[in-house]
């Protein structure tokens, strides 16, 4: 089993997390607000879930800022991590879920495996992000801005390469 950890602005990466939390139940037993988060609590698990939405200029929210410095207490290694970002194509096109590249970099920093990092741009239409690695989003992309009504599918998708990259099947 593992746990979800989320950071939000706003809320809408609340909705987010529970959907995930339902589409893989078996996986995650638990999302925790990184704003009531400590390190201590991604000491036990092999798998972890990290996501936030997007704030300022492709950053990561506040909640996760002020936990940040935590991040250096946390061995991930051992871990195998999947990441998810909220952002806006259309209003933030120039730097669109940005934030997820500064979770990837903390995580392979810190020894950690980024599982399900095999999501295609396709179908999405921005200027520019930082989350791109080798032709891939590193995680799940969410605009619930824009495009809410492919946000189960694309959770379900995403599920599946998480359930491919832990070898479990569904
Ligand atoms: C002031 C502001 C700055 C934002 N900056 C970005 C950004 O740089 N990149 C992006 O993709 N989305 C950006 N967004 C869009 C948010 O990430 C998006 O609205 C998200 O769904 C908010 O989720 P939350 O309510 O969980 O914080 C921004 C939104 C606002 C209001």
């Amino acid at each position: 089993m593992g746990k979800l950890f989320y950071g939000t602005q706003t809320g809408t990466t609340v909705a987010v997390a529970e959907s995930i939390q339902k589409q893989l139940a078996e996986l995650v037993s638990e999302i925790k607000p990184i704003d009531r988060s400590s390190a201590a609590d991604f000491a036990d698990d092999d798998f972890l879930v990290l996501g936030s939405s997007t704030w300022g200029d492709g950053e990561l929210t506040d909640d996760w800022v002020d936990f940040w410095p935590q991040m250096d207490n946390i061995n991930f290694s051992g871990k195998k991590v999947a990441l998810f970002a909220l952002g806006d194509q259309v209003g933030y096109g120039y730097n669109f879920v940005s934030s997820m590249k500064i979770m990837y970099d903390k995580v392979l920093e810190r020894g950690g495996t980024i599982i399900a990092n095999q999501i295609t741009k396709d179908g999405f239409d921005f200027e520019h992000t930082e989350a791109i690695v080798d032709n891939y989003f590193v995680g799940l992309v969410i605009d619930e801005v824009n495009e809410s009504h492919l946000t189960e599918d694309r959770i379900a998708a995403w599920a599946q390469e998480i359930r491919s990259g832990l070898m479990v099947t569904a």
